[in-house]
């Protein structure tokens, strides 16, 4: 049995509903993966060639780390049902129009002013289209979460097509992805179940991080103007 084989029949161990033989249904997926996969290294090289600049000019590099994740066909097709979209593996079209955050960036920033400075840069450029933008950096879930969230999308030109293809990008500080990552392990480890006293006390150090964030944004112009590099920015 060849790998192709094998692994197009785990997966239609996971939607058995689908209508076509197991090459069509590995077609599918692969044409998902290849699409996605490349959507994320496009903005990913959009992101890199930005740092770089902004480094060349300002000698400062906004950007902490980058990650990136595709999602996998068992947790587009569970969000698919949780969306309501009547058996998605048979009209995987839906599922792209709907599902946004099938390829996912998340775009980790030194500071909390470089979010701005690094979307907007991204956003600026021409074959980048804004589809989506929800700003939880002033307006925090209840949770207290905060980072920036677009979901934009990309051209792929393939060999004879050009597709749009949508990229969820979330942009965090680092005190703002040092909160979410460790919120979103004791949620985890918890099966999303937290007691009241400790979803409140995550929020309460959620706003602490808010504070620190801000004085570090202070402390870093200080420094800035001490060394009159103020004026480059
Ligand atoms: P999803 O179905 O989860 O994608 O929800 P949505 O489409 O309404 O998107 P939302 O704006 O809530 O953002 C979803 C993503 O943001 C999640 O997959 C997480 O990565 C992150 N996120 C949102 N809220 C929280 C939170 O309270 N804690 C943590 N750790 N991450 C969160
Ligand atoms: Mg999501």
């Amino acid at each position: 049995m060849s790998f192709r084989y094998y692994y197009a029949d785990k997966i239609r161990e996971k939607v058995p509903h689908y209508k076509g033989t197991d090459e069509e249904l590995q077609d599918a997926i692969d044409d998902v993966s290849l699409l996605y996969n490349s959507a994320i290294k496009e903005v990913e090289v959009k992101l890199q060639i930005l740092s770089d600049d902004f480094d060349k000019k300002h000698s400062y590099m906004p950007i902490h780390h980058i990650q990136s994740r595709l999602k996998t066909i068992e947790s587009i097709m569970e969000k698919a049902e949780r969306y309501g979209i009547e058996d998605p593996i048979n009209n995987l079209d839906v599922v792209r129009r709907e599902i946004l955050d099938i390829a996912g960036i998340r775009v980790v920033c030194n500071y909390e002013e470089d979010l701005q400075t690094m979307s907007g840069l991204l956003l600026a450029q021409e074959d980048i289209e804004l589809i989506k933008i929800k700003d939880y950096t002033n307006n925090p879930k209840e949770s207290g979460y905060r980072s920036l969230h677009l979901v934009v999308s990309v051209p792929v030109y393939l060999v004879n097509r050009k597709k749009m293809v949508p990229v969820e990008l979330q942009f965090r500080s680092i005190a703002m992805d040092a909160w979410a990552s460790l919120e979103h392990e004791l949620r985890y480890k918890n099966k999303g179940e937290l007691s009241q006293d400790i979803v409140d006390t995550l929020k309460e150090c959620a706003e602490t991080l808010h504070k620190v964030d801000e004085r570090l944004s202070k402390v870093r112009h200080q420094v800035l103007h001490d060394e009159n590099k103020y004026s480059n920015y």
